[in-house]
């Protein structure tokens, strides 16, 4: 969604905020804009639609060495001109990017018009700016901090003034903000992958921290003044992680990236010899985990679906009864938490706005909360009592991949370690983790034969309405590969257990409908023969994902995509990969954009 961008320092700042804008696509966005302070004011350029639009308004000789810039996901007003960020006071010498909602801002902007001011936008960002300068006495810091004591909802907000040209005031609550610490400058952004071609070297903002940040250094205190240290860290990313790398997408390079993203998922986690995973961020809680009486998970979209793995996973292996949540609808339910309830949140940005509420909800209900995450010190890793990133690297294509496969992979690290400590012998244990570790290997060969996917794609990309179907632990992965299809490529897609299909989707089967069977070998595999020929009796059309060797199937299915044999728990991390591919080239041959789908954004932080 929104991201922004700050540069302070000794180089020109508009080229860096450019830049640093076009890193933050992939988030997903619909207007863009800059500011710089200037000797007789500041410098605002913006615009609706891409950054090449914007590109085309600035004025390129501007060469300020002090900016801020935004990528605007509307949310308050349409996504015009007027709407885009920064947004300015009536004086034209303070200017606000915000990521957030101000809940308030109406009954703001009802006070301030009462002081007088007139608003151009429909925005709640403006209200802050104006109240900001409400509050302006000559320090910009100061108005900031009296500002957010008024303000309810959430934010991460950059700010300029012209009075103070060498300054950047940030302040986040609940929308993540990092400091780029380099050499006599300083770059701010929402989001790591904007800092990343300047420094690796970072300052996590927390919720409630003021940052007055110069070439020079960045200073945080509290919302009551406080002064307040925040370490300097290394982010493990890379700068090629976040560029094609002769890919066409993201999505194609994250989907080819999964054998090596699982092998530094899995890295230095397995033991082998002890039947055991090693899992550092649950040390501290090992004695809660143990006695856990039940898990409960909570996500949303594609991590709710390596949830629902996760479900079968935990109570295959530890035993303990386990349930699965939408995050939105856990946190307004008035949900059950007894003693001995263990919530695991997954997440793939660790920022999503459901995700996050479910957190707090299960923590204030007195859970011990887990997180399963990806982005290092992204609000939710920060905010759970403890648990285990993901280490899948940045995931830049909005439809999530290498993050669900990553995501699986925790999980089931985690059911391994816990089932360990009750029931599962070593001899269990090193079969299960024996087979783990032989996945990344196994997924090359799917990766090898991706034409077949794409065969897939060309044969029905123009019928509009897929089913997929799986059961057991095939069933999430038949949820996830309809997700697929319909978020990329637009088609309508359902995905069921195979089972279900009886009480009701049946009826929408006609002659030459596309039916995705999930179809590895497992305990349930003759059942889901009958179900397929249940679908060919009625004229669909069956593309079946089994296993290397399954001749029979063949006999009964148009289509068949063979993955490798492992064992049934661990089959979502292979068969999830064929359905990956049909939707990426389903999207590609419709002339879809694959890595900016319309509507979506990588990261959902509104409700
Ligand atoms: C689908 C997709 C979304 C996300 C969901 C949760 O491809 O990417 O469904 O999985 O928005 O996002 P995170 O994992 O960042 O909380």
């Amino acid at each position: 969604m929104c991201g922004i961008i700050g540069y302070v320092g000794h180089r020109p700042a508009l080229p860096i905020l450019i830049e640093g804008l076009h890193r933050l696509e992939y988030r997903g966005y619909d207007s863009a804009g800059v500011a710089l302070p200037e000797d007789d004011g500041l410098y605002i350029a913006k615009s609706a639609g891409r950054i090449s639009v914007l590109e085309q308004v600035i004025d390129a000789e501007k060469d300020g060495s002090t900016g801020i810039g935004h990528t605007r996901w509307a949310t308050h007003g349409a996504p015009n001109d007027v709407n885009a960020h920064p947004h300015c006071d009536a004086t034209g010498r303070i200017a606000v990017v915000h990521n957030g909602i101000i809940e308030n801002y109406l009954s703001l902007r009802t006070f301030l018009e009462q002081q007088g001011r007139t608003f151009k936008s429909d925005t709640d960002t403006e209200v802050l700016v104006q109240l900001i300068s409400f509050f302006y006495e000559g320090n910009i810091e100061d108005a900031v901090r009296r500002a957010l004591h008024d303000v309810a909802g959430t934010y991460g907000i950059a700010v300029v003034s012209a009075d103070e040209p060498d300054v950047i005031v940030a302040a986040r609550k609940g929308s993540p903000l990092i400091i780029g610490v380099g050499k006599g400058e300083h770059i701010l952004a929402s989001d790591a992958s904007a800092i990343l071609a300047h420094t690796s070297q970072v300052v996590y903002l927390n919720d409630g921290d003021i940052a007055r940040i110069t070439a020079d250094g960045a200073r945080m205190t509290t919302l009551e003044a406080i002064p307040v240290t925040r370490a300097v860290e290394e982010v493990e990313w890379s700068l090629d992680q976040i560029e094609l790398a002769g890919y066409e997408h993201f999505m194609l390079k994250e989907i080819f990236e999964q054998p090596t993203s699982l092998k530094n998922c899995l890295r230095g986690r397995l033991d082998l010899n002890e039947g055991t995973v090693h899992l550092g961020g649950l040390v501290d809680c090992s004695r809660e985990l143990t006695r856990a009486k039940r898990f409960i998970m909570t996500a949303c979209g594609t991590a709710w679906h390596s949830a629902l793995v996760g479900e079968y996973l935990f109570e295959d292996l530890i035993r303990v009864p386990t349930e699965v949540e939408y995050a939105s609808e856990f946190r307004y339910r008035n949900p059950i938490i007894e003693e001995g309830t263990v919530a695991i949140v997954v997440s793939q940005s660790g920022e999503t706005t459901d995700t996050q509420a479910a957190l707090r909800e299960a923590k204030q209900r007195g859970a011990l909360v887990l997180g399963v995450v990806n982005v290092v010190g992204s609000t939710i890793a920060r905010e759970t009592d403890a648990g285990v990133y993901l280490h899948v690297g940045p995931e830049i294509g909005v439809a999530s991949t290498k993050a669900f496969t990553g995501q699986v992979a925790v999980l089931a690290m985690i059911a391994c370690l816990l089932g360990r400590r009750k029931h599962m012998s070593p001899a269990a244990a090193t079969q299960f983790l024996t087979a783990l570790a032989a996945i990344p290997e196994q997924m090359h060969d799917i990766l090898e034969q991706a034409d077949q996917a794409k065969e897939v794609a060309e044969r029905y990309h123009e019928r509009e309405n897929w089913l997929y179907l799986g059961r057991g632990y095939n069933y999430p992965v038949a949820l996830e590969g309809a997700l697929k299809l319909k978020e990329i490529s637009y088609i309508h897609a359902e995905g069921l257990p195979a089972a279900e299909m009886k009480h009701g989707p049946i009826a929408l089967i006609t002659e030459g409908m596309p039916v995705v069977f999930v179809a590895t070998a497992g305990t349930q595999y003759q059942k889901i023969i009958s179900n397929i020929n249940e679908v060919k009796s009625r004229g669909g059309s069956v593309i079946a994902i089994a296993t290397k060797g399954d001749r029979e199937i063949a006999k009964q299915a148009d289509h068949v995509i063979y993955v490798p044999d492992t064992i049934e728990p661990l089959q979502p991390l292979l068969a999830t990969i064929p359905l990956q591919l049909i939707a990426y080239h389903a999207a590609l041959i419709r002339g879809c954009n694959v890595d900016k789908p319309r509507n979506l954004a990588k990261s959902v932080t509104v409700e």
